[in-house]
């Protein structure tokens, strides 16, 4: 459940951008501009048959006649993608969110944005808002094959084609992304910003790691959340601080999902541990984290966890609720 604003859009324009993958433009329904957003920014889609889902904005950050977000169908995911490819059409009245940021870009001398597959829509609006700035940045767009590649027409046509490299699984080897070439020589005044399927952002970050990088300088983005082998979850209590009230959470219920039944409403937006709205302190017990928002650091501190996918070690964890 979410408190956030939402906006009645009409989807103007779908389009198959790739193999698999269609791109939806949506305008306000009563034509006025459309909330302003900054790079990176991410708005939720609520579908037909009850699904919510983040998307990211991939068109220019400037604009306000439209937002622009892009669809990988893919069949083994939760059934956001499928219901945006098959049942949401040109011409559909949709309800989204107004737009969040969990991704946004920092001042750097250098930026370098990697991109695996569809991951490419936050980075896209990076890329262009670098370029109109005249700021240093490479983007590296890594996917399966030319078929498979969302936008390449459009960033070839674009001002900031001289900074793309294209880099596909089924090309020769000397097109491949040369990670060690292109992470060399991090410094304090470099960022580094990926967005991708699980397997490629770790490739990347302990790639930077390894190379030196600064955790506080590599920003990530999943696309989706990694599957979580919940098969040995237990049920565990949770006592709310302010009321001493103690609820049960069995084992195949969130906490969230757990206390909203009983009224108390935790903010949430992804509900799979990528977005930092859920955010809460812990002021007793040991978490056991699922999420992919919080460092190693700020997991093994213990302090705070995301309820809306990790779990307790201990018999019972105290929430500052
Ligand atoms: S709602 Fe996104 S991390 Fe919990």
């Amino acid at each position: 459940m979410t408190a956030q604003e939402t906006i009645q859009v009409r989807v103007v324009k779908k389009q198959a951008e790739a193999e698999g993958i269609a791109s939806f433009e949506l305008a306000r329904v009563d034509g006025a501009a459309l909330p302003p957003f900054s790079a990176g920014s991410h708005i939720d889609v609520h579908l037909p048959g009850g699904l919510t889902r983040q998307y990211s904005l991939c068109n220019a950050s400037h604009e306000s006649h439209r937002y622009r977000i892009a669809v990988l169908r893919d069949p083994a995911s939760r059934g956001g993608s499928v219901a945006m490819h098959d049942s949401v059409h040109q011409g559909d009245v949709i309800t989204i969110s107004t737009p969040r940021n969990h991704f946004a870009l920092h001042p750097a001398q250098r930026t370098v944005l990697l991109a695996g597959g569809i991951g490419v829509t936050p980075l896209l609006c990076m890329a262009d808002r670098l370029a109109r700035t005249g700021a240093d940045f490479a983007l590296h767009y890594c996917t399966r094959s030319a078929e498979r590649t969302a936008f390449a027409a459009e960033i070839a046509a674009s001002a900031m084609a001289p900074r793309v490299h294209f880099h596909f699984d089924a090309g020769p080897a000397e097109q491949k992304l040369d990670i060690a070439a292109v992470l060399a020589a991090p410094g304090p005044d470099k960022r580094l910003y990926v967005c991708g399927p699980a397997g490629f952002i770790d490739h990347v970050v302990n790639s930077a790691k390894a190379l030196g990088w600064a955790q506080d300088h590599i920003h990530l983005e999943y696309f989706g959340a990694p599957a979580q082998d919940t098969s040995g979850d237990q049920g565990f209590d949770v006592r709310i601080a302010s009321t001493g009230k103690v609820y049960a959470i069995a084992p195949d219920v969130s906490v969230v999902e757990a206390l909203r039944k009983e009224g108390i409403d935790i903010l949430t937006s992804c509900e799979q541990g990528v977005c930092g709205t859920c955010l809460t302190r812990v002021l007793e017990g040991e978490v056991d984290h699922r999420d992919m928002y919080l460092t190693d650091e700020e997991k093994a501190a213990n302090e705070q966890f995301m309820p809306c996918c990790s779990r307790a070690r201990s018999k019972l964890l105290v929430l500052d609720l």
